[in-house]
């Protein structure tokens, strides 16, 4: 099997990798990405040249993609623009990237007649009220609040189609919040941990009502590696793990295992459009492909998280300046 990882140098697509380079000894693995601020090369140590390797390239030039993509089974689409805070400041390049980029790939999967799996996420389906019984499933309307969630959905809508129209043997999925190693600082859970590192104080939007369905990225990976073995062409599976937290809550734990109190909490301004809740019922790949998550203690998940971000802080460090002042420009 030789496989494309779009965006494999990123926060789950390296998670990805490092999975399938794992479980799968026999595969061989092709990552394309263009390194944006959020690609890097270090998120994948200790990697055989001769199974892995790293194509420099944008998911948008056509002439590289349909190259690629026929010399290869199957494309594994992790690459976006993956954050809110930055699709509200500048959301073009999410229409690059997420409508673009992903327009791209299908016409080449479709051309050279290859397997596509196509990485989404659950807020494409908006927000959830706090006391809503219900949770997301396969079949929840589209109604995204963000330009990066919209043009997710806009993504996901483009691959719905090219199954539809041209028979391109394509799957989806859906996850909930990620987190673990390798998560770039500009995110919730690595932004509060590096800043009590660099003394600095937690920075809670709004209330701190808002509910996260949190799922560890290796969990993403298998779930993914699952789907793309055993999943059925143009069906839709919600990926998550019970994980649903409001964002006091975890703030609070963060504050607790690194040893400080509430004084070290700071009520920043609340992003704009701030989804209030989300949740996944992921009882489908359950039943119908056996997956189950195997990181379903969330605080022994996060206080690993925790050690790892205190001895990595040459991984996370260059990031976090040029991280902080943008958030400072926006007030957040
Ligand atoms: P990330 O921002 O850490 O990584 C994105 C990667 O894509 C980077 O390596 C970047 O260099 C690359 N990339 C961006 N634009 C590109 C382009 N035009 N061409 C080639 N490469 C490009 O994102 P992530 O958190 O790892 O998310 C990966 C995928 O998972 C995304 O599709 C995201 O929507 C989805 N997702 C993320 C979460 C989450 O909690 N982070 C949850 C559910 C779904
Ligand atoms: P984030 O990690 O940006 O993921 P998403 O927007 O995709 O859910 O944010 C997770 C939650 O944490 C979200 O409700 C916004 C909130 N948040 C903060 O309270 N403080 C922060 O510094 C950040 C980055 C996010």
């Amino acid at each position: 099997m030789r496989i494309i990882v779009t965006g494999g140098a990123g926060f789950i697509g390296s998670n990805f990798v490092q999975y399938i380079y794992k479980e799968r000894p026999d595969w061989q693995i092709t990552i394309l990405d263009v390194l944006t601020y959020a690609g890097n090369k270090s998120n994948l140590p200790g990697l055989d040249e001769s199974r892995v390797k790293l194509i420099v390239g944008n998911i948008c030039d056509e002439e590289l993609v349909d190259s690629l993509v026929k010399d290869h089974d199957a494309v594994v689409h992790f690459a976006a623009e993956s954050h809110n805070d930055n699709s509200l400041d500048n959301p073009r390049p999410f229409l690059d990237t997420n409508i673009v980029g992903t327009y791209t790939i299908l016409e080449a999967v479709r051309k050279h007649k290859k397997r596509l799996h196509h990485i989404s996420t659950d807020e494409v389906y908006g927000d959830l009220e706090l006391d809503d019984p219900a949770k997301f499933t396969e079949s929840t309307p589209y109604n995204p609040s963000s330009p990066y969630s919209s043009t997710k959905a806009g993504s996901d809508l483009l691959v719905r189609a090219w199954v539809r129209s041209f028979d391109v043997r394509a799957t989806l999925s859906n996850c909930s919040n990620n987190y673990g190693p390798y998560q770039h600082v500009e995110k919730m859970i690595p932004r509060q941990i590096t800043n009590i590192i660099s003394g600095e104080k937690l920075k809670l939007y709004g209330s701190g009502e808002n509910v996260r369905d949190w799922i560890h990225t290796e969990d993403h990976s298998s779930a993914v590696l699952a789907i793309l073995e055993h999943g059925k062409i143009g069906e839709t599976y919600m990926i998550g793990a019970n994980g649903e937290k409001n964002n006091l809550e975890v703030f609070n734990l963060i504050l607790k295992f690194m040893g400080k109190d509430t004084g070290w909490l700071e009520h920043v301004n609340d992003r704009p459009g701030h989804d209030m809740r989300y949740a996944i019922d992921a009882s489908k790949i359950q039943k119908e492909l056996g997956w189950t998550p195997k990181y379903t203690d969330f605080e022994a998940g996060l206080k690993d998280t925790i050690q790892w971000y205190t001895e990595n802080e040459d991984w996370w460090r260059p990031q976090k300046e040029a991280t902080e002042a943008k958030y400072k420009e926006l007030g957040r």
